[in-house]
């Protein structure tokens, strides 16, 4: 599935390469005005997240299918929930940092008191990870038990996407850049439009949305070449070191921005199988997370 991903944006681009140059100036000067108002980004759009819900459910064991139906609903599937927490953002500032941890790039090593302070926004995805190890089990009540599996599902994902663990830039949302990019969506008689947007985005949404319309092209996609994401991945059940992790993929991410900021094809070629690597991760790890979590009823958890 994933050769199929990509070859079908490789038959579309070499016939349209000649189309795929332009002047960068004037493009900059056209999008200058959409780029301000070019929004704010918060997570994986819905089908990173939702993908990260699906390989996760697939691996559940029997006593975690059975905790996650009896707090979630019978038939409620993890990726249905996998957007809540930022439904649930903008009423809840004290949220608002458990998105991401903000970590220079240049640094290794993670710092909580300095990467994940606390604040009327909250601390970071690292801290609030470690108290819904807790809370997925031991919550009081069934509504923070709920509430617990929704933010656990998102955030696992969250700290998987590699700008998210980075400072500079908020994690690159005032990177600003133009996409131009057909992938697998534009085919046919479809032609690309450069489009105005920033780094975070990206890596969020576009390079997702360009290459299937369905995320479950995309599950296929990850569960074909899980083995090859999960070479070489940490085998930590520490949300600090999936961070750490994250940020070393993000460093290389980095440094392949583009110095005219126009986001084109062999950039999308180049991105495309990071982005699939790290959600077919966020979903094994999420799985080993509720299998910890719902394999014994011990309060509280170590
Ligand atoms: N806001 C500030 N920094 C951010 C980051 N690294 N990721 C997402 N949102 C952010
Ligand atoms: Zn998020
Ligand atoms: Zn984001």
């Amino acid at each position: 599935m994933f050769a199929t991903l990509i070859t079908r944006a490789y038959s579309f681009a070499s016939p349209a390469q000649g189309t795929l140059s332009f002047d960068c100036k004037a493009l900059a000067a056209g999008l200058a005005a959409t780029w301000l108002l070019a929004g704010h980004a918060h997570a994986w759009g819905p089908e990173g997240h939702s993908v990260v819900g699906e390989v996760a459910q697939r691996r559940l064991t029997p006593a975690a299918r059975a905790a996650v139906t009896r707090i979630l609903g019978e038939g409620v599937s993890l990726a249905s929930v996998s957007m809540w927490a930022d439904d649930v953002r903008p009423s809840r500032p004290e949220t608002y940092n458990w998105h991401f941890v903000n970590i220079p790039l240049e640094d290794s090593r993670y710092d909580q008191d300095v990467h994940c302070a606390p604040s009327p926004k909250g601390d970071c995805v690292v801290a609030e990870l470690e108290r819904l190890r807790n809370e997925l089990r031991c919550a009081p009540t069934d509504t923070a038990k709920n509430e617990a599996l929704r933010f656990t599902v998102h955030f696992v994902a969250d700290v998987h996407q590699p700008l998210h663990t980075v400072r500079e830039k908020q994690g690159g949302n005032q990177v600003l850049v133009a996409t131009y990019i057909a992938g697998a969506t534009c085919t046919g008689r479809c032609t690309p439009k450069p489009t105005a947007t920033n780094l975070h985005a990206v890596w969020d949404t576009t390079i997702l949305h360009k290459a299937a319309w369905d995320w479950g092209a995309l599950v296929d996609a990850v569960e074909k070449n899980l083995p090859n994401y999960l070479q070489g991945a940490s085998s930590s059940s520490e949300p600090k070191e999936w961070a750490l992790e994250t940020h070393r993929v993000a460093q290389s991410v980095w440094a392949a921005t583009p110095s005219n900021g126009v986001i084109d094809e062999d950039y999308y070629r180049m991105a495309l199988p990071i982005a699939l690597q790290q959600l077919g991760r966020a979903g094994v790890r999420l799985a080993t997370f509720l299998n910890d979590a719902y394999g014994s009823s011990t309060c509280p958890v170590r």
